[in-house]
């Protein structure tokens, strides 16, 4: 463990930012080399500009530093990749084969890939979804990460790189923006009823959507790349839940700490993206195979939330 190197790309992220703070307290500041297309708003460690694309210049970095892991965080989210399908195909993808192709060449121990409930649609089962099902994602974000998935399994079959991911639910967490997605409303609207105890919410109120806290998600990422390789018996990705909420049940959360607040509901073309989406997921696999569980519901999200941002 002591020994290693730890690359991140597109650490800028809603998640990179806190993931990298994370890792630099676990292996020490030096150990893990942040880059991203720019400068990072606040710099915790060593930084590289790198555009994913740019496969050489991922090769010259593993080289320089040495790196022994990759997490691989650079992507354009459901909600944003709909504007451009085909640039979005290309940074997912080319950014995906790049990172698999380097980290076979290099000899990388570990890969860390986030995947998503994006890879749902219409025609897989919205409750308690299972590992396994019919994904026919909407969206060119869900197909690439679908894609994705399964690249990183036949790397782990045909080549023996240790891939490891997970399916992330909408990331909520007061630290960094999301940017993108459509799940950006839940942390919009702690910012926004602290700032004007209102907002307009882009989703309808009774959608249900699976969501972890990003405490949840940072521990889950850092759990499921210590595991030991043996156990993990999912190498396209795990299905991964935190809690379910709607925007409803957010807002009258959110309204037992601030009384005042109001919400209004003015779904645009992210609700049909969010309808094709689960309601929950059934991760008894991580659970079993890397000790997965949760440890934030709403209540807790919604009152931790409020204390740091205050
Ligand atoms: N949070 C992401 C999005 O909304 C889902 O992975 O696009």
């Amino acid at each position: 463990m002591a020994a290693e190197k730890i690359l991140m790309l597109g650490a800028n992220g809603q998640i990179g930012t806190v993931l990298a703070r994370a890792l630099r307290e676990k292996f020490g500041v030096e150990s893990v080399i942040t880059s991203d297309l720019r400068e990072p708003d606040q710099q915790s460690g060593p930084h590289e500009i790198l555009n994913v694309l740019d496969s050489d210049g991922l090769k010259s970095l593993i080289d320089k530093y040495q790196v022994t892991q990759i997490y691989h965080l650079a992507a354009i989210l459901s909600a944003r990749g709909e504007k451009d399908p085909m640039n979005t195909w290309k940074i997912n993808m080319d950014g995906l084969m790049n990172v698999l192709n380097a980290g076979v060449e290099k000899k990388i121990t570990r890969v860390f890939y986030p995947s998503t409930i994006a890879i749902f649609g219409p025609s897989t089962p919205k409750k308690m979804t299972p590992q396994e099902s019919s994904f026919i994602p909407t969206t060119v974000y869900g197909i690439s990460k679908l894609a994705a998935e399964n690249w990183c399994n036949y790397y782990h079959k045909r080549y023996g790189l240790d891939v490891r991911s997970v399916r992330y639910p909408g990331v909520v967490g007061w630290q960094s923006e999301a940017g993108g997605g459509t799940t950006d409303y839940a942390v919009e609207i702690f910012h926004e009823a602290l700032k004007h105890k209102k907002y307009t919410c882009f989703l309808e109120a009774d959608t249900r959507l699976p969501m972890i806290y990003m405490d949840d998600c940072i521990r889950a990422t850092v759990e499921l790349m210590d595991a030991e390789s043996d156990k993990l018996t999912v190498r396209t990705s795990y299905n991964l839940a935190g809690m379910s909420f709607t925007p409803a049940e957010l807002a009258s959360e959110i309204k037992k700490h601030i009384p005042g607040f109001e919400i209004q509901y003015v779904p645009d073309f992210r609700q049909a993206i969010a309808a094709s989406w689960s309601e929950s997921i059934d991760d008894s696999i991580a659970r079993k195979d890397w000790d997965w569980k949760p440890e934030f519901d709403l209540e807790r999200l919604t009152k931790d939330m409020l204390d740091h941002l205050r």
